[in-house]
């Protein structure tokens, strides 16, 4: 593995760094107060953030899974709630129809997802049924013309703003998770609804919201891949969106190693008096667990860019990263002690965005178990 970026992959890191600074920084207090970042979305689309790694001819940009992630964790430094939104809409979003749609479904809906047109969203987790996927209750009943879709699906990332919806549904009750079926469905589908708006401790640029398939009518030519294999589907699509989630994670961790470093060198110019080896130390510890969160992202990446198998580096690095960013804003906040409980430094943000990074895309535990499953089938 090469420690050194490449040119294209720099490039894209300066855009996105110029990107975040004039474009991003300026919007983080209007996420902050619930607002969806639709007209930061839309630049992003302009500058070909929505579809890196889709390729040029389904309108993407083209580029490796390294400079997606780039993009992810760039973003995240400043605003890990727009980081999740990519994150959803490009791993498991839009990569599920490059990798398992037809034809007719990648002109369809490829285009749009790529060129940040449409929206979109990934749901699987169900009020019972978050962890162990095979407890779904949401069904898929085949019909003449479509699928009929009822039940409900919980804590859906993008839920409500997303134009196009992966929405996994059992057309089999009896054969478990093999049983499980993955469907693209349109936000304007009939019998589909939106319920509860989840008001979460962070991410507040980012929406959460319940859906509600009431019969939802979706065309036979929905179905995404063969009718049986949502749950393989959900699981290939999830070691890359847990990539990106270490990646986001990996952003909050080092923007908070920034504002606690900043903050004391300032404070030890102001009085003059050298920063207490203690605190000097926090920051140490601090740098050293970003650099290893980065090197097992990057790695990840670099596995899953180039066709490798990489469930299991994508799981340590989602449980080591989730765990850094929230040690890390943890640590800030303490380092800045007063102030750092208060709205005037963003290290309480980070604290609050920093949470769900050990839960979303598979909690800390799934993440142990998916590890410990591979060391013992090894
Ligand atoms: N890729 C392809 N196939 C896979 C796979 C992968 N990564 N992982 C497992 N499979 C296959 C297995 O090979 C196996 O195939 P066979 O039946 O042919 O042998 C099959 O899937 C079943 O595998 P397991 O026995 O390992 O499955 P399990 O039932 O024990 O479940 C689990 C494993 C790790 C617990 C899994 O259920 C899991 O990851 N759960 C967490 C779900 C999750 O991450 N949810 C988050 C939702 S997304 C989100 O958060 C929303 C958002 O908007 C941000």
């Amino acid at each position: 593995m090469n420690f050194k970026l490449t040119e294209e992959q720099k490039a894209m890191q300066k855009m996105v760094r110029d990107f975040v600074e004039n474009e991003v920084e300026p919007f983080v207090g209007k996420m902050e107060n619930g607002e969806f970042p639709t007209s930061l979305l839309q630049k992003m689309g302009e500058l070909g953030l929505m579809g890196i790694p889709i390729p040029t001819c389904f309108g993407g940009a083209g580029k490796d899974f390294i400079s997606y992630i780039i993009a992810i964790h760039e973003i995240s430094k400043i605003s890990a709630a727009l980081g999740v939104i990519l994150s959803v809409h490009t791993s498991v979003g839009t990569l599920p129809i490059f990798m398992f749609g037809t034809e007719e479904q990648k002109e369809k809906y490829l285009k749009k997802l790529a060129t940040g047109k449409s929206l979109a969203a990934f749901c699987l987790t169900e009020a019972n049924a978050g962890s162990d996927v095979a407890k779904m209750a949401t069904r898929a009943m085949r019909k003449e013309t479509c699928y009929e879709i009822t039940g409900a699906k919980q804590f859906i990332t993008n839920g409500g703003e997303a134009n196009t919806y992966i929405v996994f549904a059992k057309t089999n009750q009896s054969k478990g998770n093999r049983g499980i079926s993955a469907f693209i469905v349109d936000k304007e589908t009939d019998g589909f609804s939106f319920g509860h708006d989840e008001q979460k401790m962070g991410l507040h640029g980012s929406r959460t919201v319940q859906l509600l398939f009431d019969e939802a009518k979706v065309p036979l030519e929905n179905l995404l891949g063969n009718e049986g294999d949502g749950f393989k589907m959900a699981m290939s699509v999830l070691d890359g969106g847990r990539i990106g989630i270490a990646a986001q994670a990996l952003g909050i961790a080092e923007a908070a190693l920034h504002v606690a470093t900043n903050f004391l060198k300032k404070r030890s110019t102001e009085s003059q008096r050298p920063i207490e080896q203690g605190l000097a130390f926090k920051l140490a510890d601090m740098a050293t667990k970003v650099k290893a969160a980065e090197l097992l992202v990057y790695q990840a990446a670099y596995l899953k860019g180039n066709g490798l198998s990489c469930g299991k580096q994508a799981a340590i690095a989602k449980l080591f990263a989730s765990k850094t960013a929230m040690e890390n804003a943890t640590e800030a906040v303490q380092l800045l002690g007063d102030e750092g409980y208060t709205d005037k430094f963003p290290a309480e943000r980070f604290f609050r965005d920093a949470k769900v990074c050990e839960i979303y895309e598979g909690t800390s535990e799934i993440q142990r178990i998916v590890i410990s499953k591979h060391l013992l089938k090894s």
